[in-house]
């Protein structure tokens, strides 16, 4: 189960999973988009959602275990939202939109999920998080504060969980040029200078952020509780990279 998965990175996270032979619901506010995206990939569902109404995510995981015959093996919370503007002006209304969505969605969604992969003994979560969760803006409100706390709530929820049989972690991704980031790429200038930031020396794509969720999801990260895994091309430790170098003149020789 993937959710925010009508678009953008959240489709890439589907298709990559049922590349890997999953059977994928496809979860969104928007469901006719979710169901035009999963018409699109092989014995997928589209399911409509908001992750930010208990009733709604109760309801929906009914109708996925009708559909799929039990709880999802993996739920990927990948479902967010950003609102941008000066963190003096920003409204409250803003802030607590981005908090519902980004923050109680995922707690949601992890609780419901995680209840019933408990009760069966099996599962996995991984959480969307972001650059952001440890390298802030001031410009995008909650957004910020909200992924590092889904960094904290991934740790929470791996502690609640993983003695049960499921395991959770988070992937933070840095400047990809998908979904809510595309607009920003689209500028050629922009794209290059970003590229030239990143240690990696380019922007990121929607295949490194999903086969990074991939690898969290599988046996093969069976030892890894709790993580978040920067795929940032290395910008959220690269604050000396930015800077002229900073040595002593005497230490140049
Ligand atoms: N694109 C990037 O560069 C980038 C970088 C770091 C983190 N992220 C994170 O990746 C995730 C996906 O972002 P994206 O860039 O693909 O954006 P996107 O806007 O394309 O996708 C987000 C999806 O979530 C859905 N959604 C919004 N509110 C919802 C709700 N209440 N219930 C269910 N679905 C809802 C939207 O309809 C949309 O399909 C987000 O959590 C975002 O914070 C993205």
């Amino acid at each position: 189960m993937v959710t925010g998965a009508a678009g953008g990175l959240g489709l890439a996270v589907a298709r990559r999973l049922a590349a890997d032979g999953c059977r994928v619901g496809l979860v969104d506010i928007d469901g006719d988009g979710a169901v035009r995206a999963a018409a699109g990939i092989e014995d997928a569902e589209g399911f409509r959602c908001d992750v930010t109404s208990e009733g709604a995510v109760i309801a929906m995981l009914g109708r996925f275990e009708a559909a799929f015959g039990g709880a999802p093996d993996i739920l990927v919370n990948n479902a967010g939202i950003v609102r941008f503007g000066d963190l003096l002006e920003h409204s409250v209304e803003d802030f607590r939109n981005v908090t519902e969505v980004n923050l109680v969605g995922v707690f949601l969604m992890s609780r419901e999920a995680g209840a019933r992969m408990a009760a069966r003994g099996s599962g996995v979560i991984v959480n969307i998080t972001s650059l952001n969760a440890v390298q802030p803006k001031p410009d995008i409100g909650a957004y910020p504060a909200t992924k590092a706390a889904v960094a904290k709530l991934t740790e929470q929820f791996a502690l609640a969980l993983g003695p049960r049989g499921v395991r959770v972690n988070a992937v933070g991704p840095g400047f990809v040029d998908a979904g809510m980031s595309s607009p920003i790429f689209r500028d050629l200038a922009v794209r290059a200078e970003s590229g030239r930031a990143v240690p990696a020396g380019r922007i990121g794509t929607p295949g490194d952020v999903a086969a990074a969720v991939a690898f969290l999801a599988s046996d093969e990260a069976g030892f890894i509780h709790g993580q978040q895994l920067m795929v940032d091309g290395g910008m959220s430790f690269s604050l000396w990279n930015q800077l002229p170098r900073l040595v002593p003149e005497e230490a140049e020789d």
